[in-house]
């Protein structure tokens, strides 16, 4: 059985790191839980994520409507995008959305961290495609990223942030500070003159190391070719 108690000062450590860390200024950022009864606890739009506080989370249906909450919190503009997560990926149980500086300067950038260059990254979030531009809150951005759910648990979302989900809120928290170590990594590989790659059949050893030794849940490709879903 679920302590809801423990589940909400879950989501507001993890709010709170996010803001600490500095992956979210102002109201950025939103964070949300899949519960057993199949509804969802989530971030209300327009906090900080420095002052969320348990009474401050909305729990929802998978239509987005509010079952429980205090009077004027709504879930996150972008409930629609984790929504499309859990509906996707059975296996989902949290999902994170931030914008950490250095994996969201490589989404400005239109730049993909597809590069297998670091063998803890390769094993924890695999291949972390770049999704196409969406307006935020609308329906554009769950489009935008369905295509990649089902083969990856980390996605970069083009001029936005980033998206990590996990069985459960800490691991999709965990990826996402794998994704922002990576990322300042491969930006500190690209000023030494660029990362080497390992070569594919390493890839596939640090693949079975994954299913047989570290036991990493989620789902991610770590090869290219599955990069873009219409290769
Ligand atoms: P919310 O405050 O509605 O969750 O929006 C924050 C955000 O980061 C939008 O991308």
């Amino acid at each position: 059985m679920q302590d809801i108690n423990q589940i909400k000062d879950q989501i507001c450590d993890v709010c709170h790191k996010m803001w600490q860390l500095g992956w979210v200024a102002a109201n950025d950022g939103n964070v949300s839980v899949r519960l057993e009864d199949g509804t969802f606890l989530a971030t209300p739009t327009g906090i900080s994520k420095s002052f969320i506080t348990p009474d401050k989370l909305v729990r929802i249906n998978d239509k987005g409507e509010v079952l429980e909450g205090a009077p004027g919190y709504k879930p996150s503009s972008e409930i629609k995008m984790h929504l499309r997560c859990y509906r996707e990926r059975p296996d989902v149980g949290g999902v994170v959305h931030a914008h950490p500086p250095t994996a969201t300067g490589y989404a400005v950038a239109g730049k993909s961290l597809d590069e297998y260059s670091m063998i803890e990254t390769v094993i924890a979030i695999g291949s972390i495609p770049l999704t196409p531009y969406g307006t935020p809150s609308t329906d554009e951005v769950p489009e935008a990223i369905t295509p990649y759910l089902q083969e990856h648990d980390v996605l970069l979302l083009q001029n936005h942030g980033a998206l990590t989900v996990g069985a459960d809120l800490i691991t999709a928290y965990y990826r996402m500070e794998t994704l922002e170590l990576y990322a300042k990594i491969s930006l500190t590989a690209h000023l030494l003159g660029g990362a080497k790659e390992i070569p594919m059949n390493q890839i596939d050893k640090l693949m079975d190391l994954r299913k047989n030794y570290y036991k990493v849940t989620g789902r991610h490709p770590g090869y290219k070719k599955y990069n873009n879903p219409n290769s």
